[in-house]
């Protein structure tokens, strides 16, 4: 079978050396495409692919059309907004993600960005220490349990919300559990949105709902950016100056945003939370596992579609 890598935004070498061995040691024949600048070229190194391996790259029906020996297509990562299911299903193609594999790396990034608005981007003034701050994590799934354990090492009060979690789960955690999003917006000194993007959750973290913050509040996108109301992030930040915003989605605003706020406000240029060798190479080796397993076994086991 011949498996296809297809980054835009590329593994690390070391990742990628260990994909190919793998691959290769299994049997099938291994092809990269990274860092390429239009569809076209994806399309056309996707015409003979049996199985693809993708990040955050686009998915979607134009492709499966290029794409007829396609049989499996992997997000090695977790969100999987990037892929059209319903298409893929047409086209016969399993689609699968590798949950939870750059979970810490992502993780990470939120305590980064939190330290960076807590100590004013290290310029010299003085800033506020983590230590006894109320963290609420928005959704609690693979990265947010992550934030959770790390947040303990800081001496923070966790809570979260998910409507979909089993309570058992954060129990297991000794995380907060609170019944609603409203009321985790209104205790949390700080909030990090870990939602899917999903018809239910695109734009739904709305001007009320951030307006619940106490004073100083910071909140933490390191999810998607289409589940933030940017026009009410604008309206809001406008109104209260005390109000901050860090993300690693950079918002359709960014610029407006990032000239009006300052220091209240700060995107990474490209996502960047699983930008990590570890998670590359964890997520990247499970997506090569699951393609070697599902050609050996039928082993479906982290299908989405
Ligand atoms: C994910 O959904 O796994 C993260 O957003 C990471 O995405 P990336 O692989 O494009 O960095």
């Amino acid at each position: 079978m011949r498996i296809l890598i297809a980054t835009e935004k590329p593994f690390t070498a070391d990742a990628v050396n260990r994909i190919e061995e793998k691959i290769e040691q299994a049997g099938h024949d291994f092809v990269l495409l990274e860092k390429y600048s239009d569809s076209g070229q994806l399309f056309d190194a996707v015409k003979e692919a049996d199985a693809l391996i993708v990040r955050s790259d686009r998915v979607d029906e134009q492709l499966f059309e290029h794409a007829p020996n396609l049989k499996v297509v992997v997000r090695a990562g977790a969100g999987y907004d990037n892929i059209d299911l319903d298409a893929a299903t047409k086209h016969g193609v399993v689609a699968m993600n590798t949950p939870g594999q750059n979970a810490n790396g992502v993780a990470e990034l939120v305590f980064a960005m939190m330290l960076m608005s807590y100590r004013h981007f290290m310029k010299g003034s003085s800033g506020h220490e983590l230590r006894g701050k109320r963290i609420g994590v928005h959704a609690y799934g693979n990265v947010a349990s992550n934030v959770a354990r790390i947040a303990k090492g800081f001496d923070m009060e966790v809570f979260a919300y998910d409507a979909y979690c089993a309570p058992e789960k954060m129990k297991h955690d000794d995380v907060i559990m609170v019944g609603s999003r409203e009321d985790l917006y209104r205790y949390c000194d700080i909030v990090s949105i870990h939602v899917p993007l999903t018809e239910e959750t695109r734009r739904s973290v709305d001007f009320d709902l951030m307006n619940l913050m106490p004073h100083d509040p910071l909140l933490i996108n390191t999810a998607r950016k289409e589940v933030m109301n940017e026009e009410d992030l604008l309206r809001l930040m406008t109104i209260r100056q005390d109000f901050c915003y860090m993300t690693d989605v950079m918002p359709g605003l960014h610029e407006i945003l990032n000239s009006k706020f300052g220091d209240r406000y700060f995107s990474t240029p490209k996502k960047m939370g699983a930008q990590t060798a570890e998670a590359n190479l964890k997520a990247g080796v499970a997506a090569a596992d699951q393609i070697i397993e599902f050609f050996r076994t039928g082993d479906d086991h982290f299908r989405v579609n």
